[in-house]
C-alpha cells in the first residue's frame, strides 16, 4: 500500500510532536512542515528530514498531499483549513476549532459545504480509559446514567502558556465537555457556572470555573477546572471522569496511570497518558489520536470525532461563558449541539 503524504501547519509545542508521529509512522510520509516561524520549521523539518515552509497556501500549493495537521493556535485555522479542503487533503485539525462560536460554526459550516473529511484532534477518544469508558456507557452496561463527574486541573504552566492568547475552559475543559457529550449520547439542555477570576482579570478569562449541565436525557453532568496548581504538582495534569449510572459506575482517575518515579531530588507522576516520550518516540493517546485518522483517510472509515461534536462542545463552552457572565443559568440552541453523532 503507498504511504499517505502528510504535512503539518504550526509545529509549536503539539505539531512538533504530530510531525514526528508522521515521520516515524510506517503508513506515512511526512512531506513538509510549516511554521510561521521559519526557524522553527526549520528545525522541525531537519528533525523529521521533512521541507520546511513559513506560509501555508505555498505548501499547499507546492507539494502533492493527502493529508495534514493544522496545529496552529485556534486564532488561525480557517484559511488553511478551507484551502486545504479545497484541494480535497483531508484534515487532522487541533482542538478547539476557534476562539468564539460564531468562528467555530463559520470553520465547521465552511468545510461541510466544501465536503471536507475533518477529524478532530480530541485525544482522549483515543486514551484506552477513556474509549473503553464511553464503550461501557454507551453500551448501557451501567444502566441509564445519572451523573457524570468531570475534573481537570492544571498547573500554573497552562495559565502562562495558554493564558495571554486562549482560556481555560476552551483550551482544557473542553476535553471533558465534548467527551461527557460523547459518552452520554445525549446533548446540553441548560448549563450553570462559576467562576473565580484573579490572574485571569487581564485576559478576561477565568483562573478557576465550576459548571453543571443538564443533559436532555435527563442525567446530570459536573465539572470542575483549574490551573493554578504549583509547578512542583507531581502530574502534570490532575484529570478525572466518574459516571454514575443506575445499575454501575466507572471512575476514571490521574493520567500517570499509577505510575511514581522518586529521584535525590525530584518526586513525579509522569505523564503516561497523553504524550509521554518513550525514548525518541512519542506514545499514548496523541499517537493513537493520530494513528486513527491514517486510518481513516486510508479506509474512508469514520473519524473517532467529527466536526459536529466540535461545534457541540464549543456551544457548551460558550454557555458556560454566557452563564459565567450573567451570573443564571442558560440554554444551548439544539440546532449545534444535536448533530455530534
Ligand atoms: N489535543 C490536545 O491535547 C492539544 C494539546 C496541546 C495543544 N493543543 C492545541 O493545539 C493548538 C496549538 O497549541 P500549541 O501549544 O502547540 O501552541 P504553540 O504556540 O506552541 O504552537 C503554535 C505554532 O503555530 C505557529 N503559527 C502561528 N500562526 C501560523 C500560521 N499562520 N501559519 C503557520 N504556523 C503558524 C506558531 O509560530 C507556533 O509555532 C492550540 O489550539 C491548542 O489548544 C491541543
Amino acid at each position: 500500500m503507498s504511504k499517505l503524504r502528510t504535512a503539518v501547519i504550526g509545529v509549536g509545542m503539539i505539531g512538533n510532536l504530530h510531525a514526528r508521529i508522521y515521520s516515524s509512522s510506517p503508513r506515512c510520509e511526512l512531506v513538509a512542515v510549516c511554521d510561521a516561524d521559519p526557524a522553527r520549521a526549520d528545525t522541525v523539518a531537519k528533525a523529521t528530514d521533512s521541507k520546511a515552509y513559513s506560509d501555508p497556501l505555498e505548501m499547499l500549493g507546492n507539494e502533492q498531499l493527502d493529508a495534514v495537521s493544522i496545529a496552529t493556535p485556534e486564532t488561525i485555522r480557517i484559511e488553511p483549513a478551507f484551502a486545504a479542503a479545497e484541494r480535497g487533503i483531508a484534515l487532522l485539525i487541533e482542538k478547539p476549532l476557534g476562539r468564539s462560536l460564531d468562528a467555530v460554526r463559520h470553520l465547521v459550516e465552511g468545510l461541510e459545504a466544501r465536503n471536507a473529511r475533518a477529524a478532530i484532534n480530541f485525544i482522549l477518544h483515543a486514551e484506552p480509559r477513556y474509549a473503553r469508558m464511553k464503550q461501557i456507557v454507551r453500551a448501557g452496561e451501567i444502566g441509564r446514567t445519572v451523573s457524570f463527574f468531570a475534573r481537570r486541573r492544571g498547573t500554573r504552566l497552562g495559565m502562562q502558556m495558554y493564558g495571554p492568547w486562549t482560556d481555560l475552559l476552551s483550551s482544557t475543559l473542553i476535553h471533558d465537555i465534548e467527551m461527557v457529550l460523547a459518552a452520554s449520547g445525549s446533548y446540553p439542555e441548560r448549563i450553570f457556572a462559576e467562576a473565580v477570576v484573579r490572574e485571569c482579570a487581564p485576559f478576561g478569562s477565568q483562573d478557576a470555573v465550576f459548571a453543571t449541565i443538564r443533559l436532555a436525557d435527563g442525567a446530570i453532568a459536573a465539572f470542575e477546572t483549574s490551573w493554578v496548581l504549583p509547578e512542583l504538582q507531581p502530574e502534570p495534569l490532575e484529570p478525572a471522569l466518574h459516571v454514575v449510572g443506575d445499575a454501575g459506575a466507572v471512575i476514571i482517575e490521574g493520567s500517570s496511570q499509577g505510575m511514581r518515579v522518586l529521584t535525590k531530588d525530584s518526586y513525579r507522576h509522569p505523564d503516561m497518558t497523553h504524550w509521554p516520550m518513550l525514548g525518541e518516540e512519542v506514545g499514548g493517546a496523541l499517537r493513537a489520536s493520530i494513528d486513527s485518522f491514517v486510518h481513516s483517510v486510508a479506509t474512508g472509515a469514520k473519524p473517532l470525532v467529527g466536526l459536529r461534536a466540535a461545534l457541540a462542545a464549543e456551544a457548551a463552552v460558550d454557555a458556560i461563558k454566557r452563564s459565567i457572565a450573567t451570573g443564571a443559568p442558560v440554554s444551548v440552541d439544539p440546532e449545534l449541539v444535536t448533530g455530534a453523532g
